[in-house]
């Protein structure tokens, strides 16, 4: 079931003006703090995504090296194979849930060239209410267990990392988590919550249908996000991926929010 996205916020006033961009960040940190993400949407061409995105943190690398990261089909189409580089649908993740350090605080992604015709969403559902329901002794498991993660970046690669599916920091929480990539067998008791968070996130899932310039930021600590399979070989993203901003000597996140402008 597709749910349109509540969390939408304008980058241009009702005259079509630029909305200062103070104003801007504090409105979106509002929105990404209430629902895990935001879409950012009437965006002008001149528009500088990734000076806006370096105001909410560092930008932490991909794994060639680049900040950004261009999502399209690449020209040799690799169509049968699970990749982000194909055109097919992507299982519910969390972003970097295969690093062995602190995983992308948030993730953000904007339209170079949208898809026409089906698919092609990028889909986000948040966990913190399927946590929040667990009995305490399950989300316990999930804090305490370390899990093998198989590696994402081509099957056959084998366990990339160890981890929880929860883990506690400073006054957060990290969730680190893949639908495809956690390694168990069909007793496992693990194998009944992917089951019931691959069910929650069909059920739950909110579908970011992208206009050109459009710009989605989530809480990559909170959110899993998808991907709909597309016919339109000319659906083009970016992306780029922000790192907590973190107090070295008490090795908790500093909270960067900041009062929203009221008008
Ligand atoms: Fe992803």
């Amino acid at each position: 079931m597709n749910r349109s996205p509540v969390s939408v916020l304008s980058q241009t006033d009702l005259n079509g003006m630029a909305i200062p961009v103070e104003q801007l960040e504090a409105n979106l940190r509002d929105l990404l703090t209430t629902h895990g993400y935001v879409l950012l949407t009437n965006v002008l061409d001149d528009f500088d995504h990734v000076l806006f995105c370096q105001r909410l943190g560092s930008l932490i690398p991909h794994i060639n090296g680049a900040t950004t990261w261009d999502i399209r089909p690449e020209p040799d189409n690799k169509n049968n194979v699970y990749y982000p580089g194909s055109n097919r649908t992507f299982a519910p993740h969390t972003e970097c849930f295969d690093f062995q350090g602190l995983p992308p605080r948030y993730l953000s992604l904007w339209c170079i060239h949208p898809a026409f015709g089906e698919g092609g969403e990028t889909t986000v559902a948040d966990t913190f209410p399927w946590i929040d329901q667990l009995p305490d002794s399950e989300r316990e498991r999930l804090e305490e267990v370390k899990f093998d993660w198989e590696n994402p970046h081509g099957s056959g690669l084998g366990i990339c990392s160890q981890h929880p599916v929860i883990e506690r920091f400073g006054g957060d929480r990290i969730v680190r988590f893949s639908c495809k990539n956690l390694v168990h067998s069909d007793g496992d008791s693990v194998a009944d919550l992917l089951r019931r968070w691959q069910f929650l996130f069909d059920q739950e899932h909110v579908a970011i249908r992208y206009e050109r310039n459009d710009m989605l930021v989530f809480d990559n600590w909170r959110m899993l996000h998808g991907r709909s399979g597309f016919q339109d070989l000319r659906r083009h993203l970016r992306r780029v991926q922000i790192g907590a901003v973190i107090d070295k000597t008490s090795n908790t996140e500093v909270n960067t929010k900041i009062n929203a402008v009221t008008v």
